[in-house]
């Protein structure tokens, strides 16, 4: 682009005529369509997935942009006689975290619990070697329980390749044993007992919240010359009245780009087009801008565009990708989020649906590090071991539409505080 039309533009807005009316070309028309590049993409290609997350490749499995995993099995595997596999290292198994993220994630498991933060999304199994269960459906349940559950959140232990056949014996043989109500050493090792955690989330003092960083670093931001001279100052100096609201009114459908636009791709196609700078998602300019012109808009109730054709396709297609099985858990956004709410999975406690989305971009503690609305996408993604998309994914414009208009009503609170 863009000297020639910003030169127009901004030499308009210089001589104080902002709309210009009958203003030739881009300004005048600019007043109704906001300037856009819309070419290429908003993030960086081929995407890479964050330094510090895992490096596996799940590329066998579903992701929110494709399906790639193979069909559930249509019968259950014959077992003939009695499983005899070794108990003890079922025992092992049922707690290695590191083959998917162990059966007591979900599971209380008997002696097994113990000091592992069992959590209490399915029932407790302490007791299953009384309940009278066949060999073959304790095999097949913990190989592919959708044999027998096609909707089942268990995931497909033996078909996804967690486990070997023998192993998923000696995880039978181990079930088997388990005859008597589990026994906590402490409170805090039984989920029904556990107290949900309170989190500190004052999320606007600066001492309490670092995320604030970006509120500081925003500001700075907005008056910095690019190399051909401009700023977002040069065309809207008052940024916290011109957008008091405007993030609130995020994401919203743009037929331009046919897709939903976020916040942070509005600030890379945006910048590209005006001031001409380089603000791809998720790196730091990008962040800092896109927490600041959330942080303007603080305190609105969120309300967005559910209404328009392509708001409404959107909508349907996000709420759609919340039930598609992803990854080589082979989980679903409302296996977690929906099923589990209100329960723990393993140590960390699932909070409701409602609230979910204003206070993104969000400061996480652990991590001292601020994650947009697509970063959280991508990890959940990539946490059920799947391939994450690109930040900009049409399918995960769809999703945020779809948890937004979950939010609507709430008020932005930016950034917000999470663990
Ligand atoms: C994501 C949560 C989750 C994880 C992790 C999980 N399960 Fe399950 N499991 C469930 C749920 C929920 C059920 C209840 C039935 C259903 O929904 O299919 C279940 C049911 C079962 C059953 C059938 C119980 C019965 O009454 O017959 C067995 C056996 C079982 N799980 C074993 C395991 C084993 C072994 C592991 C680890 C290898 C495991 N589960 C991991 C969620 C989970
Ligand atoms: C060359 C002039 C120009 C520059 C520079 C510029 N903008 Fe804009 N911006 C516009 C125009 C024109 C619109 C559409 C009319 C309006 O809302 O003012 C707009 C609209 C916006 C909107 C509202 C979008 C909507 O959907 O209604 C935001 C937010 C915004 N700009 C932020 C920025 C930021 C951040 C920067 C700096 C990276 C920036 N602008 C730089 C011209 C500019
Ligand atoms: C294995 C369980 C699991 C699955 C599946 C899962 N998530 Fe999550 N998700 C979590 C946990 C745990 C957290 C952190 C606890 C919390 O904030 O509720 C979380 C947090 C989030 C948050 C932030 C909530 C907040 O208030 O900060 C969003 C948004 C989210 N997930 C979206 C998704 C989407 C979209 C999918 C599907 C692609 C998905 N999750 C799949 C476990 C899951």
């Amino acid at each position: 682009m863009r000297t020639d039309i910003l030169a127009t533009g901004v030499a308009a807005i210089i001589a104080g005529a902002f709309v210009v009316a009958g203003a030739s070309g881009v300004y005048a028309q600019a007043k109704k369509t906001v300037p856009l590049e819309l070419t290429g993409d908003a993030a960086a290609r081929p995407w890479k997935r964050y330094p510090g997350w895992p490096v596996a490749d799940y590329s066998k499995y579903n992701t929110l942009g494709q399906l790639a995993s193979a069909p559930a099995p249509k019968e259950p595997r014959k077992i003939v006689g009695p499983v005899t596999g070794d108990a003890a290292n079922g025992a092992k198994l049922v707690a290695d975290r590191t083959r998917g993220g162990s059966c007591l994630a979900c599971h209380v498991m008997g002696p097994a619990g113990n000091a592992d933060l069992p959590g209490n999304v399915a029932p407790d199994l302490s007791e299953i070697g009384n309940a009278g269960r066949e060999d073959e459906w304790l095999f097949n349940y913990v190989y592919d329980a959708r044999v027998y559950n096609p909707v089942t959140v268990m995931p497909p232990w033996g078909s996804h390749g967690f486990f070997s056949e023998a192993e998923i014996k000696d995880i039978v043989a181990f079930l088997k044993t388990l005859k008597s109500p589990a026994v906590f050493k402490t409170e805090l090792d039984n989920p029904e007992k556990r107290p949900p955690p309170v989190e500190k989330r004052d999320n606007l003092d600066p001492i309490e919240n670092p995320g604030m960083w970006a509120v500081d670093k925003g500001q700075e931001l907005w008056k910095e010359k690019s190399a051909q001279g401009f700023s977002c100052n040069t065309c809207h100096s008052d940024p916290a009245v011109s957008f008091k609201t405007w993030a609130a009114s995020m994401p919203k459908w743009e037929p331009r780009l046919n897709k939903v636009l976020g916040v942070e791709e509005f600030v890379t196609r945006h910048a590209k087009a005006t001031t001409g700078v380089d603000w791809p998602m998720e790196t730091d300019n990008n962040r800092a801008m896109s927490v600041y012109l959330h942080f303007i808009a603080n305190g609105t109730p969120i309300k967005i565009d559910t209404e328009s054709d392509g708001a409404k396709a959107a909508i349907a297609r996000g709420l759609e990708l919340t039930k598609r099985k992803i990854g080589q858990l082979n989980m679903a956004c409302t296996d977690c989020h929906g099923i589990a709410v209100n329960h723990w999975i393993r140590g960390q406690w699932m909070g409701e649906p409602k609230g979910q989305y204003d206070h993104f971009p969000t400061w996480r503690t652990s991590l001292l590090a601020i994650w947009d609305i697509r970063q959280r996408f991508q990890w959940c993604s990539v946490n059920i071991r799947g391939d994450e998309l690109p930040p900009d994914a049409k399918e995960y414009g769809d999703l945020e539409l779809y948890l937004a208009s979950q939010n609507e009503g709430l008020k932005l609170s930016v950034p917000g505080i999470r663990h």
